[in-house]
């Protein structure tokens, strides 16, 4: 709280769960309207370069194919794939094929067959506001019931943790609705890797699990921007990193996985995706 100025009831709200032990956000997690029309116009660049991928993916095109219609697309429209070099990741994108979780590096060895199950994830910085996102896609547009069931429920994981997030509520809850969907149709989810706060960079506060964790976690409150991005294994939840390139994540019995995320502006009555 800045010195001097009178508390509102919004701090007033947010402190009175601090005072019962909660976990609230830092001030600074609440964007102001400026840095959310900022995300928004990321978000927007973002979607288009998703919407591209969706129009142009095929049998026979290469993960490397992929990479440059969305480093082009974006860099086209005045702004940054906040892969490249993040971290050392060597690609503008992330492309996940079949039993790769996420961070998938793109390349021009990797050739899209019918019924391959491939997960892009673009990250868009615009005037240094972040918006994050990614879809499945079936190439081909068939792929075997399994692999279907797969994508779709994934799909329907993401929509479930994004109607349990709640202004008031808390963090926690999304994994524990997102989880008790997958179980129910034998799936694991991934517990390595989660949703985060975004906007002003990549990665912020909260941590976002997918799991149920069996804590409250963070408060969530009106401003806050994060992503859910569950990500959902045919078989055991549990993933390990390749090796030879140390980003490629793979389901421990590399079966099928998929991923659906959104960016997500909480507002007084629910979430509202900045990312379509
Ligand atoms: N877009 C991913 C996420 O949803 C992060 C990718 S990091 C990268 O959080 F370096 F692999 F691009
Ligand atoms: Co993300
Ligand atoms: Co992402």
């Amino acid at each position: 709280m800045p010195k001097g100025q009178p508390m509102t009831d919004f701090d007033k709200r947010i402190l009175s769960f601090q005072n019962r032990g909660k976990t609230v956000p830092r001030p600074s997690l609440i964007k102001t309207p400026e840095q959310i029309e900022g995300i928004r116009r990321a978000g927007v660049i973002n979607t288009g370069a998703l919407d591209l991928v969706a129009a142009e993916i095929r049998p026979g095109m290469s993960t490397e194919d992929i990479n440059r219609l969305v480093h082009d697309y974006t860099v086209g429209h005045g702004a940054v794939p906040a892969p490249l070099n993040y971290e050392g990741f060597p690609k503008s994108v992330c492309t996940s094929v079949n039993e790769v979780v996420c961070h998938g590096i793109p390349s021009e060895d990797e050739i899209l067959e019918e019924g391959d199950i491939i997960n892009v994830d673009c990250t868009t910085i615009l005037d240094g506001y972040y918006a994050d996102a990614s879809r499945m896609f079936i190439v081909g547009g068939k792929t075997d019931a399994e692999r279907e069931r797969l994508v779709r429920v994934a799909k329907e994981c993401l929509e479930i943790g994004w109607q349990a997030a709640k202004p008031w509520g808390f963090i926690g809850d999304i994994g524990k609705a997102i989880a008790r969907h997958a179980h129910k149709h034998g799936y694991g989810v991934v517990r390595d890797l989660a949703g985060h706060g975004v906007g002003n960079a990549f990665h912020e506060d909260p941590e976002v699990d997918h799991y149920n964790t069996r804590k409250d976690g963070m408060l969530i409150v009106p401003g806050m921007v994060f992503t859910i991005e569950p990500m959902i294994n045919m078989g055991t939840w549990e993933v390990f990193v390749d090796e030879e390139d140390g980003w490629t994540v793979v389901s421990e019995d590399e079966q099928p996985s998929a991923q659906w995320e959104h960016t997500f502006l909480v507002t007084e009555t629910g979430l509202e995706v900045l990312t379509y």
